[in-house]
Order: C-alpha cells, then sequence, then structure tokens
C-alpha cells in the first residue's frame, strides 16, 4: 500500500529517493518523507500530500547525504498528515523508521513503551517500531532491528537508519514486498523495481523473515535468528520506458492503448496450432495432473475478481470440471473445502495482495496444487505459487487496472485451452479458439480507432450521478468491471448486475436520469438481452448499447451505440472491456479527476 526506497553509496542520496518515489507513487499517495544521513545524524522532511509537496521542501532545504530511506505513504492508522507522515524516529532522533503494512499489536507495544518511558508523537502503528529498536538497541543496528521484529505481530517491509550505526540500512520483510537493487558501489532498497530500473535491474527478491543490511562495500541476508541466508539476483526484464507516460496524458489511457500489444504477449509463445492447444510451460503441471483435479478454485480481489468470473464460465464449459470463484478476503476466513484434488487458480496483476496471498497459503495448506495467474515478475504469488503463467502485459503504473484484466482473461483462455483439449474440447473447436485469439489485437486496435467517438459521448454523461452496467452470461463479468472502472476514477456510483435480475429489484432505480450500459454482443444469450433493453427503455432508462454487428431489433431502444468486432462468446469480455475502460477515462478526466491517482486507492493492497 505504501512505496519505500532506500539508498546507500557515494552520490547524493536526496534527489534518487524523491525520483525513486515518483515511481513508487501509484503505491500510495497521501504524505511521504525522507530521512538522511547527513554525517552528524539523521536529518528528516515530511510533508502531507503529493511527493511534489516533499520535493518543495527538499529544494528549499536540501540534505546532503549519500545514505537515506525514504517513503510515499497510504495511510492505515493516523489521518494523512506531516506528523503522521513517515519516517517515524525514536525518543532521540537517532533511529528512523519507514514501513509498508500493519503492527497489528502496536496499541500494546505503544503502552509498554510508554510506560517504559518513551513518548509518542504520532497516531501511527509504524513509530512503535522506531522506539522498539531505540530500547533494544546495543550498538549493532540489525541486531537490534532483530530484537525489536520479535515482539512484533503484523506485517511489515521496512527501511531502518540510525545515527548509532550510520554506514547502513537495515531492512526486513513480513507480509509486504521488497527487494534489494545492487548498483557498481552502490545499493538501493525498494517495495518494486520501478524505483530503481533506472539505476540497475540486478535485483534480489526478499522473502518473509529476511533482512538486510546494505553498505557501501555490500549487502547481505540474514534471517531473524540472525542466519547468514543466500538469495538468487535476478535480472529485471522491463526498462524504465515502460514506466513512462510516453506522451499520453495519462497512465491508465496509455495502458488502455497498449493493449493491442500486451494481449499479443500474453499470447506468444504459447499458441500450438497445429494441436489446436496452448502452451503454457510454466504451469508446472503435466497432462496426468491436469486430468487429475476434479475441482478448480479461482481466488482474486477487484478487477482480477472479475476476470476470474469470465475464467469460471470458460472452464466450466471447455473442462466439464466445477469451478468455484471466491473473494480471496472471504476465502482465507472461511472453511473451505479443498482436497488434493483441488486446482487453485489465483489471480493478481501485482502478486502482492495481501487478502490473495493469504488465500492462496490456505489453498495450500489444505493441499490444493496452485497457480498463479501473475502479472509481476517475481513477486510474492508468483513466487509462492507451485505454478503460474506470467501475464507478460508489461507494468501496469495507472492505479485502475485495465491491460491487465484483458490479459488476465486472455491467460484464462489459453489455460481453458490447455485443460479443455486434455477433456472436452475438439480440435476443431480448439481451432476456432485459437484463430479467434490471433485476431483479438487487430480487433482491439479497431475499437481504439473510435477513442474520439468515445470521448464526445462521455462528454454527453458526464454530469449523470449513477450508472448501471448490464451483461448476461461471459459478459455479466464484463458489466461488474465497467462499472467498478467508472466508480474508481470518476467517483460516480455504478452498479454491475446480469441483465435479468434487473427485474427481481434494481429497475426500480430506471428513469430518464439513469444510464444504462448493456454489453450485448451477438452471442448465445443476444435475443434475452434484447428483452432486458425493452425493460429498461420502457422505463425511460437512456441505453448506451455495446454491439458487435448491426442489430435491427435494437432500433429504437438505443440511446447511443458503440461496436465492437464479432468474436466467440468466451472473449467477448475482451473486447467489450476496451469501450467500457474508454467511457469511464473519458468521464473522468472531464470531471477533473486525478485518474491516475484516484482518492482512497492504491494498485496494490498489501495490507489486508
Ligand atoms: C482495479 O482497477 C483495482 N486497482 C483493484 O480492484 C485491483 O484489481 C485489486 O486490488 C486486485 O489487485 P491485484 O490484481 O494486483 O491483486
Amino acid at each position: 500500500m505504501c512505496g519505500i526506497v532506500g539508498y546507500v553509496g557515494s552520490r547524493i542520496a536526496g534527489p534518487l529517493l524523491l525520483e525513486g518515489l515518483k515511481r513508487l507513487e501509484y503505491r500510495g499517495y497521501d504524505s511521504a518523507g525522507v530521512a538522511i544521513m547527513n554525517g552528524k545524524g539523521v536529518e528528516t522532511r515530511k510533508a502531507a500530500g503529493k511527493i511534489s509537496m516533499l520535493e518543495t521542501i527538499m529544494v528549499g532545504n536540501p540534505v546532503a547525504g549519500t545514505l537515506g530511506i525514504a517513503h510515499t505513504r497510504w495511510a492505515t492508522h493516523g489521518a494523512p498528515t506531516t506528523t503522521n507522515a513517515h519516517p517515524h524516529v525514536d525518543c532521540k532522533g537517532n533511529i528512523a523508521v519507514v514501513h509498508n503494512g500493519i503492527i497489528e499489536n502496536s496499541t500494546a507495544l505503544r503502552h509498554w513503551l510508554e510506560d517504559n518511558g518513551h513518548t509518542f508523537v504520532s497516531e501511527t502503528d509504524t513509530e512503535v517500531l522506531a522506539h522498539l529498536i531505540e530500547a533494544s538497541f546495543d550498538g549493532n543496528l540489525e541486531e537490534a532491528v532483530i530484537e525489536a521484529l520479535h515482539m512484533v505481530h503484523g506485517t511489515y517491509g521496512i527501511a531502518v537508519v540510525s545515527s548509532l550505526d550510520p554506514q547502513k540500512i537495515v531492512a526486513a520483510r513480513m507480509g509486504s514486498p521488497l527487494i534489494i537493487g545492487l548498483g557498481e558501489n552502490e545499493f538501493y532498497v525498494a517495495s518494486d523495481v520501478s524505483a530503481i530500473v533506472e539505476h540497475t535491474r540486478q535485483v534480489v527478491y526478499l522473502d518473509d523473515g529476511d533482512l538486510a543490511v546494505l553498505d557501501r562495500t555490500g549487502y547481505r541476508v540474514i534471517d531473524l535468528e540472525a542466519q547468514e541466508m543466500t538469495r538468487t539476483v535476478s535480472q529485471v526484464d522491463w526498462d524504465l520506458g515502460q514506466i513512462e507516460r510516453g506522451g499520453f496524458p495519462h497512465f491508465m489511457l496509455k495502458e488502455i492503448f497498449e493493449q493491442p500489444a500486451t494481449v499479443e504477449n500474453t499470447m506468444r509463445g504459447r499458441l500450438l496450432p497445429a494441436d489446436s492447444t496452448a502452451k503454457l510451460s510454466g504451469l508446472n503441471l503435466s497432462d496426468d495432473e491436469l486430468l487429475s483435479f476434479d475441482n478448480i478454485i479461482i481466488t482474486a480481489c477487484g478487477t482480477s475478481w472479475h476476470s476470474a468470473l469470465i475464467g469460471e464460465h470458460m472452464l466450466e464449459e471447455m473442462t466439464r470440471i466445477p469451478v468455484e470463484v471466491e473473494y480471496a478476503s472471504e476465502f482465507r476466513y472461511r472453511n473451505p473445502i479443498v482436497t488434493p484434488r483441488t486446482l487453485c487458480i489465483v489471480i493478481s496483476q501485482s502478486g502482492e495482495t495481501a487478502d490473495t496471498l493469504a488465500a492462496m497459503r490456505e489453498a495450500k495448506r489444505r493441499g490444493a496444487r496452485t497457480v498463479g495467474l501473475v502479472n509481476v515478475v517475481g513477486s510474492t504469488i508468483a513466487r509462492e505459487s507451485d505454478g503460474g503463467v506470467y501475464l507478460h502485459a508489461g507494468p501496469e503504473i495507472g492505479v485502475a487496472s485495465t491491460k491487465a484484466f484483458t490479459s488476465q482473461v486472455v491467460a484464462l483462455a489459453l489455460l481453458t485451452l490447455r485443460m479443455g483439449r486434455l477433456r472436452a474440447v475438439s480440435a476443431v473447436r480448439g481451432a476456432e479458439i485459437i484463430q479467434a485469439l490471433m485476431a483479438l489485437p487487430a480487433q482491439v486496435q479497431e475499437i481504439l480507432d473510435q477513442a474520439e467517438q468515445i470521448e464526445h459521448l462521455a462528454e454527453q454523461y458526464k454530469d449523470n450521478s449513477n450508472f448501471l452496467y448490464l451483461g448476461r452470461g461471459f459478459n455479466f463479468p464484463a458489466a461488474l468491471e465497467g462499472a467498478l472502472k467508472l466508480k474508481e476514477i470518476s467517483y460516480i456510483h455504478a452498479e454491475g448486475y446480469p441483465a435479468a435480475e434487473m427485474k427481481h429489484g434494481p429497475i426500480a432505480l430506471i428513469d430518464s436520469a439513469m444510464p444504462v450500459v448493456f454489453i450485448a454482443p451477438h452471442d448465445s444469450v443476444f435475443e434475452k438481452v434484447v428483452s432486458n433493453v425493452q425493460e429498461v427503455k420502457a422505463r425511460g432508462g437512456r441505453v448506451i448499447a455495446i454491439t458487435s454487428r448491426d442489430e435491427p431489433q435494437l432500433a429504437g431502444l438505443v440511446a447511443h451505440e458503440i461496436r465492437i468486432p464479432q468474436t466467440i462468446d468466451m472473449l467477448t469480455p475482451v473486447l467489450a472491456a476496451v469501450p467500457l475502460q474508454l467511457l469511464a477515462y473519458y468521464i473522468a478526466v472531464k470531471r477533473g479527476c486525478n485518474v491516475d491517482q484516484p482518492r482512497n486507492l492504491a494498485k496494490s493492497v498489501t495490507v489486508e
């Protein structure tokens, strides 16, 4: 939820840390701060609001020093104020801590520390860490951090500096992502590669329970018993260009327009037309193992949960295996029925969503084989799942997920093809699916070519305060996704529903002020959708229909129409998602919303 970056080397740390924070701003952006060793002690700068506020302060009052840590926040405990911004320091200001996660027993620890003479200044859970380290300090920083962490319950990614042991940064991870970046005689710690990819592509992914000690001569990884640990050095395959806006006004629009390429990347090297099937080498499952599963659970959150619903439909139809879709936050605390014959598919763009990670661990604990559909290479879910499918959609910076969604649906279609061809899908059917998949990139481009028309449409609906999105079959989840996109970036209240559900209540909402977006491609349930459009029209609703061909039956019923190319039913959500993303984007921009960093949201929800 928050972003952490640290640097030790020979260059001035301040500007490097600020640049790193800017690249992490999509993780949290309500307050920020730095702590830098200035040769005499720890010097901090903090500000509420965007990183630009902190930058103004640091330009006006720069801090010298070649070692420091920094943080951009998404508040969990205490309002986003300068006082609650990180870093937090101990009583004497010798120790500074930045933290991503939640200290669950912070109240009890705070009382104990206050009873032992410590004085607190903030409302945060994090501040207890600075005082715990102070209380444990006996000349060596990492030993004090270890002692402090033994008293802590909860999740953390932390970085710590101290004027009492001034040549090092100590970092530790439990539940929140943290990586080490290896440069030429300089080293970095960061919540993700985007903060440091400008400087190095050599990274070490820390595991839960790892501590790292960085200084100008190198780094080492130890565990919470101070035992040396060996960790692999990985090469990052993204470059800086991929995490810059590339001339687009917003990351979200750039990522929407990347979809012809990203959908293709998800399929690249994975289609086997000769056998009418797909090849997913990372699955780590043999044909026999794939045939051994008698039930599938798909778990995820948010947009990823919407693609899971589409996956359920695909997999049940093509493999005849019962599939359950679970909100990860519910699944982790329910007593689910999971057996060694359960395949648990875990979907997450970031690969770090706390609820999804915990749900996967719960399924594993109960004997399921886990497969992660993940976009971020090296993320925790990717590393802990038994096998997986990387989306290869490239970095997704806009908080509202777009290209990851379409790539998730394509990845699910590949998995369905792989499993289906072992069971109920004929070679002819398989070939049809492959042909439709290969046509997608050009078809997505066809829709993007209508962006201007969709922008005009947005002008007519930007002042509405409610929206309904309706679809059937594969497109009910697409309706949910369309509603979520509008909600999260324009703050307009919107709901997605199965079109036939309207009669059971929501139709009461329909009047001339209620725009209703119907996802109505010419698929196997189109006729049924037509009658739902008639129901809405009869009550004065303004209908926007996404169609895939001329539909005389809709004549006179629809106020506005957006055309998408025709494809097979199971892939229509990929095409329907694009105009839904564009409509939400243009409405939000016209309402003056911060599209890339919508209020109250963050890109990766690493706390529960
Ligand atoms: C979607 O636009 C949101 N950013 C959010 O719902 C997101 O899908 C959810 O937090 C899950 O994230 P993940 O895919 O990274 O696990």
